[in-house]
């Protein structure tokens, strides 16, 4: 339980920049209690143009628009910060936010910032990842889920779903069965974070010791 009231709901945030499909599959865990005692009280995109704004306004979810074009980071970051402060967020997502960090938002939101990324991190970091997984000819590539820190897709490891690189593979083939597998993750990783069912060990996520 992130959120300070024992029965409290958690309030979830999702940053997108483009489809949205991990979004909504949050969306739906939280609706089918798969995600306990949560909402997603906004989802902000950085591109006017990202058609899950759409798609969760569709689903009765708040979304705002902050425009990242032309503006320096952490002064788009800061508006983020305040728009997230100002609906009481616990617990920000980001799911296809296509856009580093600074560590003004990593410190704002330490612990409390999670991403997810098509691939087993720590291989293939960074954009292109599935195209970078096919390239490369590993035989088994899959997703990850993180909380986010001040490095390039290198915080500690919450979640790893593991998927198989068939030799028929395409970039497109290869990243709709990875994200089949994303939209299991991420509910996953979100409801272990949010029931506190962790400690951090160095770079490791493991159970809490009893
Ligand atoms: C997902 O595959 C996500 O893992 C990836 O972008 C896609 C967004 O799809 N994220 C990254 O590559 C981040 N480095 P969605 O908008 O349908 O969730």
């Amino acid at each position: 339980m992130m959120s300070d009231e024992a029965n409290e709901t958690n309030r979830l945030a999702v940053l997108i920049s483009g489809r949205g499909s991990n979004m909504l599959a949050l969306a739906r865990a939280v609706r089918e209690g798969a995600i306990p005692n949560a909402q997603i009280a906004v989802v902000v995109s950085d591109r006017a143009s990202a058609p899950g704004l759409k798609l969760a306004a569709e689903q009765g979810i708040a979304t705002l628009v902050v425009e990242r074009r032309g503006r320096a980071r952490e002064e788009h970051e800061r508006e983020i910060i305040a728009a997230l402060r100002a609906r009481r967020v616990d617990l920000v997502c980001l799911a296809g936010y296509m856009r580093l960090l600074s560590p003004v938002f990593v410190e704002a939101y330490r612990w409390r910032t999670l991403n997810i990324h098509p691939s087993l991190l720590p291989a293939f970091p960074g954009l292109d990842a599935q195209r970078q997984a096919l390239e490369h000819g590993v035989k088994w590539t899959g997703c990850t889920v993180h909380f986010v820190d001040e490095t390039l897709d290198g915080g500690p490891i919450i979640e790893q779903r593991v998927v198989p690189v068939l030799d028929s593979d395409t970039v497109e083939t290869l990243a709709a069965r990875i994200l089949a597998e994303e939209h299991k993750a991420y509910p996953a990783a979100v409801a272990r974070v949010l029931r506190g069912d962790f400690q951090v060990i160095g770079r490791r996520v493991v159970a809490k010791s009893r």
